[in-house]
């Protein structure tokens, strides 16, 4: 359509009425005050401190300070237009040791956030789990010990039972790809196990503490309950090659289908529960799980970054964030890429998106986090990020794609509103549509930032 903007006409890509749009955070991330109000370790901060984990052995013992400047941070995301923020809690605030008595205290903090978004018309979304998982819980087998899923739906009980009242959506997890196969396979990621079997355990503990949690937010009343994944587009090199596709398939059970089928179709793949047998892991598939797992959800959160090319190799010991991949290797994409390497296309996008709404039809979708780490430089006080608009514009083209091509899209949530906390790459990478001077603490909007609120208040993009 053409609309008038002071006396110019511009021809706007729009998208749907309703659409939501905002930006994300996570606890650890941002909030610091990581022994305040009584607040317990996580795995993270167990990480963070052991040399040679973290990137020159940064924490977010003190992050973006968030915890104390929420004030500021929710007056910046209403200057900026966002209706909809992301945000996780701190399980090791909520209940501090993850199974026992609940910490007033940690709930009042969200209480607080909460009722400051409000006040400014911003619906927040919690996330539940974005991986700080109580020490306590770890010392006793983290993810790998089925009891986990159970406290996680306790903590939900917890969580709702104090917001339920003012938050109408709830998400489960984020990325249980990445706490089962970082956290317990490659060991990028807190806990830092390398034992593929308990990467197993852990993808099936992780969703069954989704569906406990799931039913535990519908018995406190939850409006909407997600789960976010961190999908991709999985290509094989050379279409024609067979070896080719079959590796590009692997890879996509182990990235994609085997977090998406127990909860979507109530099965595994049969590809992926070989694999469990292989590695000694099915036996943790009790009878009932799956129709726990698959208690319906209301939206999909989809977090996109980058697509995949993967080509079969003879004797390649395949890639350790994916256990049982041997025989397979990443192709170069001989594409531009990030900060952190990773190559940038938004035909993945688009083609990920329409493929999910082929493969598990009728599910609502919201992509939950999606953007860029740049080098960024402040220049008089302005951080010019071209790069970062060119990659959030090419990858909202992608969305309206999608949504012209059938895709149930309900809305595009940045990554991040702040700079903040990369975990493993520690303070050394930047995500932020908002720059953190982490010196002063000064927050400094980057061009992209403004680009974006344009785009929300015109709920479109330049076409
Ligand atoms: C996914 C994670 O959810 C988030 O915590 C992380 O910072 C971004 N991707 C960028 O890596």
């Amino acid at each position: 359509m053409t609309i008038t903007q002071e006396h110019v006409e511009v021809d706007l890509l729009r998208f749907p009425t309703g659409f939501r749009w905002g930006a994300a955070t996570a606890s650890y991330q941002i909030e610091g005050a990581a022994q305040e109000d009584g607040r317990q370790p996580s795995i993270w901060d167990t990480f963070a401190r052991t040399p040679g984990r973290v990137f020159r052995g940064h924490t977010g013992d003190v992050a973006c300070e968030h915890y104390h400047r929420y004030r500021e941070d929710v007056a910046l995301m209403a200057e900026l237009g966002l209706g909809t923020y992301r945000l996780s809690m701190a399980w090791p605030r909520v209940k501090p040791d993850g199974s026992g008595p609940v910490n007033i205290r940690g709930l009042d903090f969200y209480d607080r956030l909460i009722d400051e978004l409000l006040a400014h018309g911003i619906d927040p979304m919690i996330t539940l789990y974005h991986w700080d998982l109580p020490q306590t819980l770890e010392d006793a087998g983290g993810w790998t010990n089925r009891d986990t899923a159970y406290h996680l739906a306790d903590y939900a009980s917890a969580a709702i039972g104090r917001l339920g009242d003012r938050v109408a959506t709830w998400t489960t997890l984020n990325e249980p790809w990445c706490s089962a196969f970082l956290g317990y396979a490659s060991g990028d990621h807190a806990p830092g196990r390398q034992e593929p079997t308990s990467a197993y355990l852990a993808a099936h503990h992780l969703m069954l503490g989704h569906g406990l949690a799931t039913q535990a937010l519908r018995a406190g009343g939850a409006r909407e309950v997600s789960y976010t994944v961190n999908l991709s587009r999985v290509s094989p090199l050379d279409p024609a090659d067979h070896h080719d596709v079959a590796a590009a398939t692997l890879i996509d059970g182990l990235q994609n289908r085997l977090f998406l089928d127990p909860l979507l179709k109530g099965s595994y793949p049969a590809d992926m529960l070989r694999l469990f047998d292989r590695f000694g892991a099915r036996h943790a598939i009790s009878d009932g799980d799956l129709a726990i797992i698959s208690s319906p959800i209301d939206l999909l959160g989809v977090n996109y970054y980058q697509p995949a090319l993967i080509a079969a190799q003879v004797g390649s010991p395949g890639n350790k964030v994916y256990p049982g991949s041997e025989g397979t290797i990443d192709a170069p994409h001989g594409l531009p890429v990030t900060d952190m390497d990773w190559p940038v296309d938004a035909t993945g996008l688009s083609d990920l998106l329409l493929r999910l709404s082929a493969d598990y039809p009728g599910t609502p979708m919201m992509i939950t986090e999606n953007g860029a780490a740049y080098v960024d430089t402040v220049v008089d006080g302005r951080v010019a990020d071209i790069e970062r608009i060119a990659y959030l514009d090419g990858h909202l083209r992608a969305v309206h794609t999608a949504i012209q091509g059938g895709a149930d899209m309900r809305g595009y949530l940045a990554w991040s509103l702040l700079d903040n906390y990369e975990w493993g790459y520690g303070y050394g990478k930047r995500f932020g549509l908002v720059r953190v001077d982490y010196d002063t603490q000064q927050r400094i909007p980057k061009d992209s930032a403004y680009w974006y609120a344009n785009v929300i208040r015109q709920n479109g993009l330049t076409a």
